[in-house]
């Protein structure tokens, strides 16, 4: 992949405004929607569900990237499906099946991919890389906008950058969790692909500019 992605996160908008800012969006230079799907069982928060997923997609112009932070994701993946959900992305420390999560996510029509927690090894992916479309990287604890980015992520994007050209696959790297202006270059050069960004987008004091200063760091 050469162009580099900006996916704002839709956690940290308004949404007593939700239909401006995903306009707002809509308008930017950003690339992707990243939508965070808890459930306050697999991460201590609860977010927002699938009505509010429907009326963010009836708006979205641009690729919906869902970010399920859900135990036994399998039981929604022709729900995400329809509800418009581009790229569907569940925890690897959510599927004891993996490998059958992943081709149920893409026989729905759906790019598959796998998060990982801060402590879980991207060695753990070597023998199922080749079906993953995208690793999501959290750099923070998944629950939470506004947390501060975990420094070893850049060593995790080195390694899953070196297993991805070792094993010959077409993976693309996102970077989920406290990505500003001061780490988004180094997070592209170390392999990264798409940046997810909420907190540093939405609470700036203009969303499109901070967006396109991100594109701008990233090309
Ligand atoms: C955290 C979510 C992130 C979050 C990122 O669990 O997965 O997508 O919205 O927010 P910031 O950019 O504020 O860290
Ligand atoms: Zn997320």
């Amino acid at each position: 992949m050469t162009s580099k992605l900006i996916a704002p996160s839709i956690l940290a908008a308004d949404f007593a405004n939700l239909q401006s800012d995903i306009e707002m969006v809509n308008k930017s230079e950003a690339d992707w929607f990243h939508i965070d799907i808890m459930d306050g069982v697999f991460v201590p928060n609860i977010s927002f569900g699938m009505p509010v997923l429907d009326a963010i997609s009836r708006h979205a112009k641009k690729t919906i990237d869902v970010h399920l932070m859900i135990v036994d994701p399998d039981r929604y993946i022709n729900t995400f499906a329809s509800l418009g959900a581009d790229v569907l992305t569940v925890h690897y420390e959510a599927c004891t099946h993996l490998h059958r999560t992943l081709q149920a996510i893409k026989n729905a029509g759906m790019k598959a991919g796998v998060a990982l927690n801060p402590h879980t090894n991207v060695d753990l992916l070597k023998d199922v890389i080749q079906d993953i479309d995208l690793v999501c990287i959290m750099s923070v604890n998944p629950g939470f906008g506004g947390q501060s980015f975990i420094e070893n992520t850049y060593n995790k994007v080195h390694q899953l950058k070196n297993i991805i050209i070792e094993k010959n696959a077409e993976t693309i790297i996102e970077i989920d969790g406290g990505v500003t202006s001061k780490n988004a270059k180094k997070l592209v050069e170390a392999g990264a692909d798409v940046l997810v960004a909420g907190s540093f987008v939405f609470k700036s004091e203009n969303p499109t500019a901070t967006i396109q200063e991100l594109k701008n760091i990233i090309a």
